[in-house]
């Protein structure tokens, strides 16, 4: 794990607000670089209430750690699936041959490629398509990444229910690895403990994480007038979800303290090293997570969750 430790802090529960990006401040921008702006100038000089707010969010090379440190019996062609400002994509591309950035959003798949065309990034490319259906051949994909987009894709299948929507693309990202290449995933722990205090990941009525998922749906229908789609699980559900997609060896790591702003991946039973990023200044709340720690518990409790996994070498029986 390349991660690099430093000082800890609390995980920043305003950190979880990913929300959706303003269709209309990704137009902007994308006029401005379109026009011969280089990116990163543009989103400084623009201001937009939230892009220009999300710097870190396009230039935190860190987030690309995880990826990077998988192994992969060949580095040829990674798969980075919803890129969004394709920060991942453009690191991949110091280890990998080719990367293609494959983002469904037809404004932001055309920032990608500008960017990379302005950064000088050129074995990475930006495809426009959906990760229900990869552009990829059957087993040539060494490494495929979805950082922050598992709990979309049901959106992308309004059909299918939400973990059938996620176990069909897990399955299509299989079905594109070579036998034996990597899935990288960071998403958000269900049980994360600020969800049971009310936080809402991706601007779902409070406490929809945590509650079941049948009054999840009737409260965000009765609220917002959508179903409760973005559906995230805990450590036990990401394992039995990647089981049933056909994956193996999958392993778990604590995002530390975010994995919107990492510094490191943690073992979920490192209770010592995840101990500080639970410390609170309100005596009462510390000494519960205090007791969480003597329990060995808090790993159950983090924010968000890095995952490994990979495709079978040898096919599993029908
Ligand atoms: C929360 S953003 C994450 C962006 C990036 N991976 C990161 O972590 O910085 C989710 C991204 O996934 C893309 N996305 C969502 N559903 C998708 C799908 N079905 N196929 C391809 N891209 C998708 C969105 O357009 C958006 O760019």
């Amino acid at each position: 794990m390349s991660m690099i430790r430093d000082t800890r802090t609390a995980p920043d529960v305003n950190a979880s607000r990913q929300g959706t990006l303003p269709d209309a401040e990704i137009a902007e921008l994308l006029a401005a670089v379109s026009a011969g702006e280089p990116w990163s100038a543009a989103l400084e000089r623009l201001r937009l209430p939230t892009l220009s707010r999300k710097r870190h969010w396009f230039v935190n090379a860190r987030k690309a750690d995880f990826y990077r440190s998988l192994e992969t019996a060949r580095r040829d062609w990674a798969l980075d699936i919803g890129p969004g400002s394709a920060i991942i994509a453009a690191e991949l591309a110091r280890d990998y041959t080719s990367v293609i950035a494959l983002e469904h959003h037809p404004l932001w798949c055309r920032f990608v490629g500008r960017r990379f065309a302005q950064d000088g990034v050129h074995r990475a490319f930006a495809v426009q398509g959906d990760a229900m259906g990869l552009p990829c051949r059957e087993g040539s994909i060494d490494l495929a990444v979805l950082n922050g987009v598992l709990e979309w894709i049901p959106d992308a299948a309004p059909r299918l229910a939400p973990r059938s929507a996620q176990l069909a693309c897990l399955r299509e990202i299989r079905r594109a690895l070579r036998p034996g290449g990597a899935l990288g995933i960071a998403i958000e722990n269900r049980w994360f403990f600020g969800n049971f205090m009310g936080l809402s990941p991706h601007g779902e009525p409070p406490f929809a994480a945590v509650l079941p998922r049948r009054l999840a749906d009737w409260q965000s229908r009765r609220r917002l007038g959508r179903p409760y789609r973005t559906w995230i699980y805990q450590a036990h559900g990401y394992r039995r979800l990647l089981a049933a997609a056909g994956f193996d060896d999958v392993r778990l790591y604590g995002a530390m303290p975010t994995y919107h702003e990492p510094r490191e991946a943690l073992a979920l039973s490192a209770r010592e090293a995840l101990r500080p990023y639970f410390a609170s200044a309100r005596p009462a709340k510390d000494a519960v997570f205090a007791l969480l720690g003597r329990l060995g518990l808090l790993g159950q409790l983090v924010h968000s969750f890095y995952i490994s996994a990979r495709r079978p070498l040898v096919p599993s029986p029908p």
